[in-house]
């Protein structure tokens, strides 16, 4: 992503479904905060990479890294035998535009998003912020796509999330 892509992103952001807005949980959907996704570009410790339609040139997907593990997912993941480690392990969580989504194109790109975070030096990636139970969607997509689920939490809105994990095949 680019410091420039703040009008395209928020196009992006606006767009999304009351439903998507739901399960992907940014931290807003206007002008304001794609400009602040833009500003976070090389300050903090995310990497965020932007899916473009050819034809339009729009942005029809974001998906994000995150390179550092909070406290509380490490202390989850240990509970069910797993030690996180942040040299080796990463947070994903992607979107699509919703008239892009259940048509296989974030299964498409998952080698390329498999490729970044080997080349980030990671190993293994795991859900930023998990997966609400209620996306069966996205939960299909997690497991067609290699991950197993490690454990579930309930977040401080009452919801049930599955912790998810994927061990990235080495080259
Ligand atoms: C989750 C997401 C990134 C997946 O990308 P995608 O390109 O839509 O995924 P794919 O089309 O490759 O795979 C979806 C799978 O779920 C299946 N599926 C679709 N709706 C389903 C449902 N209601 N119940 C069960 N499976 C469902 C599809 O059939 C497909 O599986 P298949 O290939 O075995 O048939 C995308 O749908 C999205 O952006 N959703 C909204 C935001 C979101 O939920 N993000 C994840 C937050 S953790």
């Amino acid at each position: 992503m680019a410091r420039t892509d703040a009008e395209s992103l928020a196009g992006f952001l606006t767009g999304l479904s009351p439903e998507t807005r739901r399960f992907s949980t940014f931290d807003g959907h206007d002008l304001a905060a794609a400009r602040e996704l833009c500003s976070a570009i090389a300050r903090y410790d995310k990497l965020r990479l932007v899916l473009e339609e050819e034809a339009s040139g729009g942005i029809v997907g974001l998906l994000e890294f995150s390179l550092s593990l909070p406290q509380n997912d490490v202390a989850r993941y240990r509970k069910a035998g797993i030690h996180l480690d942040e040299g080796t392990d990463c947070r994903f969580g992607p979107t699509l535009a919703d008239e892009h989504q259940g048509k296989g194109l974030a299964t498409q790109v998952f080698p390329l998003i498999c490729e970044v975070a080997r080349r980030l030096g990671k190993r293994r990636i795991i859900l930023w912020g998990g997966v609400l139970a209620d996306n069966p969607r996205a939960i299909r997509y997690y497991e067609k796509n290699g991950f197993r689920t490690v454990g579930s939490f309930t977040g401080p809105d009452g919801q049930r999330s599955l912790d998810m994990i994927l061990d990235i095949i080495p080259r």
